[in-house]
């Protein structure tokens, strides 16, 4: 969708901003470009829609060199987030939003619904918010603004300079998960600067670590942590690298152990039977779905009547392919010393259960298994094929 091939920009003063890059972005994918201060992120990302032009190179998007297509008509294929987020302050809300179907002469009313949708879309009710003015905002709400001001038009292309560069962690947190949520439902192609890796790690299919001018490792998440191709890029990733693994591995099947199951309806007097000849202290407790209903402590068998009337509810749970890192977030929120993981959210079939014992070992066999082969930067392009789930 979108390639760079042996692209420099040197401005006039001698500055090489970008050298020689060459790199490719498959459709709907989100990449990622993340490293220091006055690398050349901003100036990749004004080369695409032409804001800055290439003193050598070239860029295609969909096919066509962009040298060749009018800026104008080129922007309206690309929205652009940039990370003063740029509202217009005498603008409302709505008026914001619909700028660009403004500019592109849609009828007003038109326009505005289309907006209207938009701010829905990202979390903001435009009955609410549509007449407000930015300075009525908050810093994550203008955020907002600026994402659904760059998808009013429905580009096919989104470039973002630090969307989130501006507000605090908590309100990035949440708009980087909103944002995630959103890409599913949109299916972009994405080119998303940050100086956060992780950021970059959190939300790009693959990640473009850029030295100075140059991309150092162009690859997927867990590949840039687990493998990185140069001492720099190690550097960059931090010593904690292990620690941001977690936020990229997933929890797999094969990961849980299988504790003691007992059903809502059996008698308490059989149950707490089997428990004790399992030399078991507590029994994950399911309906007649198999579904996760909660929990069971050996201390709570000796009574009469059935396992529902004592069983416990479980807070701490989640679906299977959730990251080791909320796994040990939703541990240590519920001081739980196990979670139970189901099948999808939906359904809430009972798969088993992740020990902190667990939980390390896939974090080795996810180091392990990038150390032994890990796709370098001359790895095939993939392509990102996502299900829109708008
Ligand atoms: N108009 C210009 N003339 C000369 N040098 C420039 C110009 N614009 C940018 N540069 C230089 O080009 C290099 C890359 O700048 P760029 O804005 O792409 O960095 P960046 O990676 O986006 O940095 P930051 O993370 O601080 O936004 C920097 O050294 C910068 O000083
Ligand atoms: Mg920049």
């Amino acid at each position: 969708m979108i390639r760079f091939e042996h692209v420099t920009k040197r401005y006039p003063d001698g500055t090489t901003a970008v050298d020689d890059l060459s790199f490719e972005v498959a459709r709907g994918e989100l990449v990622t470009l993340v490293g220091p201060s006055g690398c050349g992120k901003t100036t990749t990302m004004k080369m695409v829609n032409r804001l800055i032009e290439p003193t050598g190179g070239r860029i295609f998007l969909d096919g066509e060199d962009i040298a060749a297509i009018d800026p104008v008509q080129l922007r309206r294929r690309i929205g652009y987030v940039i990370q003063q987020v740029g509202l217009f302050p005498h603008k409302t809300v709505l008026e914001n939003t619909a700028t660009v179907p403004h500019l592109l002469g849609w009828k007003r009313g038109k326009g505005r619904e289309r907006a209207a949708e938009l701010l829905d879309l990202v979390g903001l009710d435009p009955s609410v918010y549509g007449d407000r003015y930015p300075e009525q905002l908050s810093g994550g709400q203008r955020q907002r603004v600026g994402v659904a001001r760059a998808l009013a038009a429905d580009p096919p292309v989104l470039l973002m300079d630090e969307p989130f560069g501006a507000v605090d962690p908590v309100v990035r947190d949440h708009l980087q998960s909103e944002f995630l949520r959103l890409q599913e439902a949109v299916d972009k192609t994405v080119l998303f600067v940050t100086h956060d890796i992780e950021e970059a790690v959190r939300l790009g299919d693959r990640i473009a670590v850029y030295g100075q001018g140059r991309i150092e490792q162009f690859d997927a998440p867990a590949a840039v942590l687990g493998a990185p191709a140069t001492p720099y890029v190690a550097d960059f990733v931090g010593a904690d690298r292990g620690l941001k693994r977690l936020s990229v591995t997933p929890i797999e099947e094969g990961d849980l152990e299988q504790p003691p199951v007992l059903h809502l309806d059996d008698p308490l007097g059989r149950a707490s039977a089997r428990l004790a000849e399992e030399g078991a202290r507590w029994a994950v407790v399911l309906d007649s779905d198999d579904n996760l209903h909660g929990w069971i402590s050996t201390d709570r068998t000796g009574a009469s009547g059935t396992v529902r009337e004592h069983a416990r509810r479980m807070e701490a749970w989640l679906p299977v392919g959730a990251s080791l890192k909320q796994a040990f977030a939703t541990m240590l929120q519920h001081d739980a010393g196990w979670i139970a993981v189901i099948d999808k959210e939906e359904t809430g079939r009972f798969l088993g259960v992740l020990t902190p014992a667990r939980l390390h070992e896939a974090l080795r066999r996810s180091i392990d298994a990038d150390v032994r082969a890990v796709p370098r930067t001359e790895v095939e392009l993939e392509t990102v094929s996502k299900v829109a789930s708008a």
